[in-house]
């Protein structure tokens, strides 16, 4: 492929290459994680491949997470993308020709599909690839720099030192919730004492209550009592109420000060505290006062996890099954094989459990940060309805994992219905659903209020319901065709 000495020249040689694809053929491009592709090259004795000039470095990992970001624009060209992470060859080769048969005469015919290909959009902007520091399970790409998440065991009590490795040791404002620095308080503050770190914490009643601008107000009150300034640090030390309470605070004080989220919660480290957005509740919509806001890395350590009430773990789980399904066959294993020893908190599997979601969602919201191209939006499978479950219930009856759990069986549904995903599939979701004693289904909710809180959702976005379903493990689509009855019939049978 190209290397970009000049973006003009390259952007034009890239565009021949990529049009005489495109004519010839239907271009099916092969997607792996940097992670997949060096084990590959290792795993089969291709280490000399490791000596080609483009990967000979020291750290071959980061080279080809480099590569791919940089040809991220031309690969994204591609009539169609098989993930083949967790794929055996002959998988990858029926999958391909799977979508070869059942989709190249539509993507073909498709008008402008040439000129599309032809004229690729500029490379992205060179960005600074940091080496992944030490103990990171990955890197999240984001346009306001690169930032590492960590996932691991015990690793509370390196806070300290991690804000000294990035820069972030002026000050640390801790924010946390009044339950989480009961138990993890103690151990914070140690942290910061041994790296030197002068800091002060400020506590919020636990509850979504906490999730208003009055709680904002109250935390702007207090750095400025501290005299905050731009090169101190926010640190949110908590579940999904403070990642986000202490994220939309540090984005908006002062124009923006540096963040770090120690998520606490199993939905904060599997999904809440990796992504950016950040947010209030307005009073009439939750998380409706928000921005964009990424930290400088994010510390998730599943120890701290086993003071969670069992459901509270179960529900987050929920997340990690969404992640699983949207990324690949191989992870959607990992959590029903290790079902057992995740809901105990066993050491191995939940951090690998951990790990597995963080990483996925950190390779989503590299490739589409604000939620620009439609990659970032499968992460709503199953959100559509758990919203509207959600709010028609007052957020009272369902924990949102649980909600989650009902919305993607009815997603599932009208997979199954519109042709789409295979019934088998549908029932190893339910299976996988239940093994985590999440909810499939529930009685007493009425469809026609559920109906009007799914078309308040659409009257906001000001366009059609737009479903993510499924095409299969790891193969989410987003559909606003989806005809009123099978709507109707997928929440019907989840009703019962
Ligand atoms: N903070 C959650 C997200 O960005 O997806």
């Amino acid at each position: 492929m190209t290397t970009w000495s000049s973006p003009p020249a390259a952007a034009l040689s890239s565009g021949r290459r990529t049009g005489a694809l495109a004519e010839a053929a239907f271009v099916v491009c092969l997607e792996a994680r940097p992670e997949t592709i060096l084990a590959r090259l290792t795993a089969r004795g291709d280490t000399e491949q490791l000596d080609r000039p483009l990967l000979a470095t020291d750290d071959p990992l980061a080279r080809i997470t480099e590569l791919k970001a940089a040809r991220q624009h031309l690969y994204a060209l591609c009539d169609w993308a098989v993930h083949t992470d967790g794929l055996t060859p002959e998988q990858v080769a029926a999958e391909t020709i799977r979508a070869h048969d059942e989709r190249a005469a539509e993507i073909l015919a498709a008008a402008g599909r040439v000129e599309a290909m032809t004229a690729p959009a500029a490379p992205a902007p060179a960005r600074t690839l940091h080496a992944v520091p030490e103990g990171a399970a990955c890197m999240v790409g984001a346009a306001s720099g690169e930032y590492p998440v960590f996932v691991g065991w015990g690793t509370l009590s390196g806070l300290g030192g991690l804000l000294r490795d990035a820069g972030l040791d002026r000050y640390a404002y801790v924010i946390s919730d009044e339950t989480v620095w009961h138990h993890l308080g103690d151990e914070v503050e140690a942290s910061l004492r041994a790296a030197g770190i002068e800091f002060d914490s400020y506590t919020v009643p636990p509850g979504e209550a906490s999730k208003s601008l009055d709680s904002a107000s109250g935390l702007y009150d207090w750095l400025i009592d501290h005299r905050a300034e731009r090169g101190h640090t926010v640190v949110a030390v908590g579940g999904g109420v403070v990642t986000d309470l202490g994220g939309y605070v540090a984005a908006t004080f002062a124009r923006g000060i540096p963040l770090v989220h120690v998520p606490t919660s199993m939905l904060g480290q599997v999904d809440a505290a990796i992504g950016g957005k950040v947010a209030v509740n307005h009073p009439r919509a939750k998380n409706m006062i928000g921005v964009f806001q990424q930290p400088r890395f994010v510390l998730a350590d599943a120890a701290v996890m086993r003071t969670l009430p069992e459901r509270e773990i179960r529900s987050g789980l929920a997340e990690a099954i969404k992640m699983s399904l949207l990324d690949s066959e191989d992870h959607v294993a990992f959590l029903e094989d290790n079902a057992e020893a995740i809901l105990k908190l066993d050491r191995d599997a939940t951090v690998e459990a951990v790990r597995r979601s963080v990483c996925f969602k950190a390779a989503v919201v590299s490739e589409d940060e604000f939620e620009t191209t439609g990659r970032r939006s499968v992460l709503n499978y199953g959100h559509t309805l758990a919203h509207a479950i959600e709010s028609t219930t007052g957020y009272s009856r369902f924990r949102h994992g649980e909600a989650d759990g009902i919305g993607m069986m009815a997603a599932g549904r009208m997979s199954v219905a519109m042709g789409l995903l295979a019934p088998e599939i549908l029932d190893r979701q339910r299976a996988l659903l239940e093994r985590y004693g999440l909810p499939t289904n529930a009685d007493g909710l009425d469809r026609a209020r559920l109906l009007a809180a799914v078309a308040l959702d659409k009257k906001v976005q000001g366009k059609k319901v737009r479903w993510v379903l499924l095409e299969g493990i790891g193969r989410p689509v987003l559909r606003d065709d989806v005809p009123g009855e099978v709507v109707a019939s997928a929440l019907d049978s989840v009703l019962d």
